[in-house]
């Protein structure tokens, strides 16, 4: 029994969303081409831009906050800002933001207009003779309203209306978004492109082992259960997530060790919102028809979501885990062997 001031936990911070992990591996090509971007902004010359593309929980973030921090301790010469386009998608905001970093504090009010913290910001650059550097992740929630081009336009085209400007932008999107910018932002904006594939599900694995090492005490949670949440989340995100839930539940069931019904519990505590869109597609099937066999709907998926039966039956048993569907075993319609019927809860 786990008494109840004891813990399982020797550090929760390591399953926060943000958390820098101490060990980051299978990312080196990546992190050198950025640091290789940077190089020229070190030597009083112009920084490289680049495009940092990948599905979501490839590294993306963390590699540019490493990077970013590695810069601010070896040099000062470039002056990098990290921007969450997601919490800070305004122009007015991102500029705010800039205008922190560069000049160390943000502009007095609301009312400021932009042009003026811009000319603030540039001003400054110059006098300090540094460049700039701005990584925009999750660019994409910028691309609706045009802010995207906005922003590029004034960054990159500094050196014109303050010559001497030295400008650069670390965009982050999960695609190639190039053809959504407008032509005069696509003339000034060549970023060499970074990509970031998907982890193999060896490279998961020892990540996740790494960060059960870091997070959890020694025997709390077994080899063969970590690959269990492996196999069940839809990323490494959602893997890290599931690996706290499930210890969490152990910890209230007073447990010294993670069981396979604490990392269940931890699978339904996911809401369908949390879900992956794929799953939602075919969850929305499900509920529209009622019940349905596997096969039938797996016809109907398959192209569309261009999935593999397996990765399909995952997502079922995900759903089914999550206690939005029932799966039971019938006959199948041909009289050949079973089948599975699937029924909406
Ligand atoms: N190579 C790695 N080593 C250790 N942890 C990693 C690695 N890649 C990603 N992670 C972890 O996975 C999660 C998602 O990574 P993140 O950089 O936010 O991905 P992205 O920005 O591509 O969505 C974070 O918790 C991060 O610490
Ligand atoms: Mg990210």
């Amino acid at each position: 029994m786990l008494a109840a001031d004891e813990t399982l936990f020797r550090s929760q911070d390591v399953f926060d969303p943000d958390y820098t992990p101490e060990q980051f591996e299978f990312r080196d090509a990546q992190l050198r081409e950025m640091s290789f971007c940077l190089k020229p902004g070190l030597k009083k010359g112009r920084p490289s831009s680049a495009l940092l593309i990948g599905q979501p929980a490839t590294g993306k973030t963390t590699s540019a906050k490493l990077v970013f921090q590695q810069l601010k301790e070896t040099s000062s010469a470039i002056i990098p800002v990290y921007i969450n386009c997601h919490l800070q998608s305004s122009a007015y905001k991102i500029f705010s933001e800039i205008r922190r970093k560069v000049l160390g504090m943000p502009p007095p009010d609301s009312g400021v207009p932009l042009a003026k913290i811009q000319d603030e910001v540039f001003v400054e650059l110059a006098k300090k003779k540094k460049s700039l550097v701005v990584c925009l992740d999750e660019i994409n929630y910028l691309l609706p309203e045009g802010v995207a081009d906005e922003i590029l336009y004034i960054i990159l085209r500094a050196h014109e209306v303050y010559p001497g400007s030295k400008t650069a932008v670390f965009a982050i999107a999960t695609e190639d978004i190039m053809h959504t910018f407008s032509d005069k932002v696509r003339s000034t904006f060549s970023p060499v492109r970074i990509e970031f594939k998907p982890y193999s599900g060896q490279e998961t694995l020892e990540i996740l082992k790494g960060r059960r090492d870091a997070g959890l005490y020694p025997d709390v949670l077994s080899d063969a259960l970590l690959e269990q949440i492996a196999d069940s989340a839809s990323d490494l995100r959602h893997a890290i997530e599931l690996m706290k839930q499930s210890a969490l539940a152990a910890e209230s069931d007073a447990s010294k060790k993670i069981l396979p019904k604490h990392v269940e519990k931890a699978e339904k505590s996911i809401h369908p919102s949390e879900a992956s869109s794929d799953s939602m597609v075919i969850l929305t099937l499900i509920r529209e028809k009622k019940s349905m066999e596997s096969g039938e709907l797996f016809e109907q998926i398959k192209h569309s979501l261009g999935i593999s039966y397996t990765t399909f039956y995952r997502m079922l048993r995900r759903l089914e885990a999550g206690g939005f569907i029932e799966i039971e075993s019938v006959a199948a319609k041909d009289g050949k062997g079973r089948s599975s019927r699937i029924r909406a809860k």
